[in-house]
């Protein structure tokens, strides 16, 4: 029905796991102190975002320090506060690395260095951060099914994979890769034609969508092309939300129940990511978002 909400703001299956449908990403938490990140986590859990993501890169761009510091710094928080572990769902990334930059034939090493950091036995995800085209999928496979069955890690994900990459892995992974996270927003609409939903969905396969703000970009008037700056106004108007409320809803309103990862590093921000799960965006809406971001309409 064309006036019906489209989205569904119920809890995602992650694999066996169960996580809320905005998660907490770690990128830009770094170059802070431990009671700092905590509190973030925190209120991020508080939020319903159980799932927080994190990479072994994280910290060696954005603000922060050096490769493994958004880990140590992550890491901190769980050895002051040990129980906050149980209140998470773990999910770390491997396989960035600077200078080379990818090598996926290092992934067993990289999860465990990312353990040691966390100060944890087990990731409850791991995630292949991107492809690495110059390794053999059965070799990769071969390395993330030893660290299936050494317990080092639950399941198994994939990030910035192009469809075809991700089915080549899961030929010698069958049934195991249970997430894929992409690039997805209003002003990133690559997942919506270039089959990524479309798998998510065909195998359910849970999509972690990052950067669900383009960065920051999506909020700020003037920042994005100005017939998407008229869509995002006029919906946020009707839905008394912000705009970053409203963007935040643009993501989550798709079938795949896709996850939003929220990036920001504002505890008054995490808190109110939430007032995304009560806007209501209809066929029509979603529609006119895409098209405003594309700068054309759908034939
Ligand atoms: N797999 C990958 O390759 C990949 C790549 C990038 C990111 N990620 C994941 O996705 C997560 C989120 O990415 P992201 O940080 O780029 O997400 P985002 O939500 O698109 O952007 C967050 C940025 O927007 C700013 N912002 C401005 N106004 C805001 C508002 N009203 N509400 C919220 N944020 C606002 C935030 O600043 P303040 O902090 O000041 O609020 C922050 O700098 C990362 O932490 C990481 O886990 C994965």
């Amino acid at each position: 029905m064309t006036n019906t909400n489209l989205l569904d703001t119920s809890p995602r299956q992650l694999g066996d796991q169960t996580i809320g449908p905005l998660a907490y990403g770690c990128w830009r938490l770094v170059n802070m102190s431990v009671d700092g990140a905590q509190a973030r986590i925190e209120c991020a859990l508080e939020h319903g975002m159980n799932l927080v993501d994190t990479a072994d890169v994280y910290g060696l761009d954005w603000g922060g320090t050096a490769f493994g510091s958004a880990e140590e710094l992550l890491g901190g928080v769980l050895k002051q506060k040990p129980e906050l572990r149980r209140q998470m769902v773990l999910a770390s990334k491997g396989g960035i690395i600077p200078g080379v930059p990818y090598d996926s034939g290092y992934l067993e090493a990289a999860c465990e260095a990312s353990l040691r950091r966390l100060g944890v036995e087990q990731l409850d995800l791991y995630q292949i951060h991107r492809p690495d085209m110059l390794s053999h999928p059965e070799e990769t496979a071969a390395i993330l099914d030893r660290l299936l069955t050494s317990g080092k890690i639950r399941q198994v994900g994939v990030s910035n994979h192009a469809p075809t990459q991700t089915s080549a892995l899961m030929t010698f992974l069958p049934g195991k890769i249970i997430s894929q996270q992409s690039e997805y927003s209003a002003l990133h609409l690559a997942p919506l034609f270039d089959g990524t939903f479309d798998q998510c969905m065909q195998h359910e396969q849970t999509m972690l969508a990052w950067s669900p703000l383009g960065g920051g970009t999506l909020t700020e008037l003037g920042g994005v092309p100005a017939s998407l700056d008229k869509v995002l106004e006029r919906l946020a108007t009707r839905e008394d939300v912000d705009r970053a409320t409203l963007c935040l809803a643009f993501v989550l309103a798709h079938p795949a129940k896709p996850v939003a990862i929220v990036g920001s590093i504002d505890q008054g921000r995490i808190a109110s990511a939430r007032n995304s799960l009560k806007v209501k965006l209809t066929r029509t809406d979603v529609y006119e978002i895409i098209q405003a971001s594309m700068g054309e309409d759908l034939p």
